[in-house]
């Protein structure tokens, strides 16, 4: 797929929100951009891809093209389900005026950057290697993580994406646009993957978290954490019997109406799917008890 029709099908038709970032977030030299790159695995076929330049890859299988737009690797088809509502919220200017209230919430529960370590301290033992970061957004737990870590990230919105792209000229990052559904990386090519916010909906965690597991190496580890998945009935709404009031709030000033209806409607089994995928999970409470922290290993021996 060439890289204008890739942004077509991606957006489903609807103006694509790359353009928009060229528009508005300028971006910085590239020259380190991609660069190592980690083993490159077909989404559809599972074969391995071609070496990757500066126009991208393809399939040594199926031949499909992986272009490579704007610094970001495009190994993405056109979303579906949940990923496609969440996708949509994280390109727009709602996620912009969100930003603050979730700041607000991890200052809350743990301050900036102390709610963060909460989950990173799994990650602390890692002395360099790679590590994959499904869903890093802009970026905010890169200056977090070890500096002698080689950090991947994936994302499915090309906002944030791009933005952290942008935030880390200096730091070898290989961002690509990817669902955690279909990691376009080989087995065990990561030595931990880390997950932070947006895992209750995902279009499909449980399949997400087995990928995690699939490209960490054996004895590796995934980490995974976001808020209680019923955390909007803990709102003041809920709290003093007017529950509509929490929906209204969403819906208004917060996430808008498809992502509340997201929301309002999905129930994540935390404990089932961490112990589907994972050997020995834990799981942990953290943000006083308004999130949880999954820890595990990937199933396959060491
Ligand atoms: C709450 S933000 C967190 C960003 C970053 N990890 C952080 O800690 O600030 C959640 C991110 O997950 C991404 N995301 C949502 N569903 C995803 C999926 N199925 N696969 C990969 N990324 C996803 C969103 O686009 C968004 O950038
Ligand atoms: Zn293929």
């Amino acid at each position: 797929m060439a890289g204008s029709e890739a942004k077509k099908s991606r957006s489903g038709g609807r103006q694509s929100p790359a353009s928009l970032l060229r528009e508005t977030i300028p971006s910085a030299p590239r020259s380190n951009i991609l660069r190592p790159t980690p083993p490159l695995r077909c989404v559809d076929c599972h074969a391995p891809l071609s070496t990757l330049n500066e126009n991208g890859t393809t399939c040594t299988g199926c031949k499909r093209a992986y272009p490579v737009c704007d610094g970001l690797w495009i190994a993405q088809g056109e979303l579906t389900g949940k990923n496609r509502i969440a996708a949509d919220f994280y390109n727009s200017e709602r996620w912009l005026r969100f930003r603050p209230w979730e700041q607000l919430f991890l200052k809350t529960l743990g301050g900036l950057p102390g709610a963060r370590m909460q989950i990173l301290r799994h990650l602390r033992h890692l002395r360099g290697g790679r590590l994959l970061e499904v869903g890093i957004g802009d970026g905010e737990n890169v200056t977090l993580l070890p500096r002698a870590l080689q950090i991947v990230g994936i994302d499915i919105a090309e906002r944030p994406l791009a933005a952290c792209r942008d935030r880390y000229p200096e730091r070898s990052l290989f961002l690509a646009l990817a669902e955690g559904e279909c990691i376009p990386f080989a087995d065990g090519a990561f030595d931990a993957v880390l997950s932070v916010g947006g895992f209750n909906f995902y279009s499909d965690p449980q399949k997400a978290l087995m990928e995690m597991a699939r490209v960490t190496r054996p004895g590796g580890r995934v980490v995974v954490a976001d808020e209680l998945p019923d955390l909007f009935e803990w709102g003041w709404g809920h709290l003093l019997g007017f529950p509509r009031l929490d929906d209204w709030l969403m819906r208004r000033f917060w996430l808008g109406p498809e992502f509340t209806d997201m929301v309002i409607n999905s129930r994540l089994d935390v404990r089932t799917v961490a112990h589907s995928a994972l050997r020995q999970p834990k799981i942990y409470s953290i943000w006083r008890g308004l999130g949880y922290c999954i820890v595990g290993m990937p199933p396959h021996d060491e």
